[in-house]
């Protein structure tokens, strides 16, 4: 492709800090026994519903700002708040929240934008209701939704769904609740919180897709120093793989094995990618990924792969159009109850702008091609949807314009001037 071969970029980026560890890191910090730090956190919209939330109960969280202290007086101390607690845009908001309302032994009614106001809450609602809290939902099964804890009882939950909120909805409820939980899972989802309530000696078992916690556990203030959201740092792994000259360098990106499967696929795709500087920090693998201009082509993704490239795979299917031959992404139905249905608004929209792609039931199929993409995309207000034909935009050639570029605002603050900044 002539024209993508005159994209140059360069430069070490370290991307938004990670969107999951900030929200759980304000949540536990909030629940402890005392004195956390909190260093790097993600100052975006839904992190700021999840601190709004907090104050709204009684937590002392202060400004977001590059370091700061959260003293907890632990769960006990909290409050039920007085008005709906409004998660905005955040399915991890509610769902976390939900689960240690339940826990705290609060009430709280949880509202939202229209977007999360239509997405399934049954997921965590039945399990948290299995333990004996009270649940209100509206008629489709969302918000609003109003919590209620009490005296909890222990649960063993089979999860339908492969999802990381709904397993860390049961764990905050059953140790903030003081009960036994195991929580089984068809994949294996991402596992920070796991991760992070171990940092705080909460002893949590994991055994391939089941995780355990016993009754009488107390969570201890810990320091949390959030690395680079490997979701983020997706978006200029896809650019510098695009381009025609140059490198980007990505620090600090968390490497957990649990949300790089994105990066695993790019490599079966023909990427050439490095890890370098790999280390552990808090529980966490951080290194950085080096990523220089590849010929791409097609794979096939299974259900199995799906829980650790979830967000990705909005990006993952604009990739696979500038690749060779046909990418094939199945078992992925959860795409249609995220911000958007991103299977249908992917594909309509990649289309729209000539690609080729078909929508199935569970995913999609792109055939790639060389030819140049141009029209107008409409995220639907979705942030990943934005920035991943954002990354299609700066390719030359392509005459693409994308609509409500400031709703990236939700995971990543000023992503379009880092584009901006690696473009040489
Ligand atoms: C998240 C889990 C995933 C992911 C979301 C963040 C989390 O959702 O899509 O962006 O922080 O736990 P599910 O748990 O619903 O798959």
């Amino acid at each position: 492709m002539a024209s993508v071969k005159k994209l140059r970029v360069g430069g070490s980026v370290r991307a938004a800090s990670d969107k999951s560890i900030s929200h759980r890191a304000l949540m536990l910090s909030a629940v402890a026994n005392g004195k956390s730090r909190v260093s790097n956190i993600l100052p975006s919209d839904d992190v700021r519903s999840t601190a709004a939330a907090l104050r709204a109960i009684g937590a002392a969280i202060p400004p977001l700002s590059g370091e700061f202290f959260v003293t907890g007086r632990s769960a006990r101390h909290l409050r039920s708040p007085q008005e709906a607690l409004d998660c905005g845009n955040s399915g991890t908001t509610t769902r976390l929240l939900a689960g240690l309302i339940a826990g705290a032994g609060l009430t709280a009614e949880f509202i939202g934008d229209a977007s999360l106001t239509r997405r399934p809450m049954r997921r965590v609602t039945e399990p948290l209701r299995a333990m004996g809290a009270g649940v209100a939902l509206a008629s489709h099964g969302g918000l609003p939704m109003t919590v209620t804890g009490g005296l909890l009882h222990s649960i063993h939950w089979e999860s339908p769904v492969a999802s990381a909120q709904v397993k860390s909805a049961i764990l905050l409820a059953a140790v903030l609740g003081g009960v036994d939980a195991t929580i089984s899972e068809p994949h294996r989802s991402r596992d920070h919180t796991e991760r992070m309530l171990g940092a705080r000696g909460v002893d949590v078992r994991v055994n391939r897709n089941t995780v355990e916690v016993h009754a009488g556990q107390v969570v201890r203030p810990a320091d949390v120093d959030v690395p680079a959201d490997p979701s983020s740092a997706a978006y200029f792994v896809a650019l510098a793989l695009l381009a025609g000259a140059g490198e980007l360098r990505l620090v600090d990106v968390c490497l957990n094995p649990t949300r790089t499967g994105f990066y695993n696929a790019l490599k079966r795709m023909g990427a050439d990618l490095e890890f370098e500087d790999r280390r552990e920090v808090g529980g966490e693998v951080l290194g950085t990924i080096v990523a220089r201009p590849s010929l791409l082509h097609g794979i096939d993704v299974s259900a199995d792969e799906v829980p650790s490239m979830i967000d990705e795979l909005p990006l993952l299917a604009c990739i696979a159009t500038r690749a060779d031959g046909e990418t094939n992404v199945r078992g992925a139905a959860e795409l249609r109850v995220k911000e958007s249905d991103r299977i249908a608004t992917n594909v309509a929209s990649l289309n729209a702008l000539g690609g080729s792609a078909r929508e199935l039931e569970d995913g999609f199929t792109i055939t790639g091609s060389r030819s140049a993409l141009s029209g107008r995309v409409n995220p639907q207000g979705d942030h990943r949807i934005a920035m991943s034909f954002g990354i299609l935009s700066a390719l030359p050639g392509n005459d693409i314009e994308i609509a409500d570029r400031g709703c990236v605002s939700v995971s990543y603050p000023g992503f379009w001037d880092a584009l901006d900044n690696v473009i040489q």
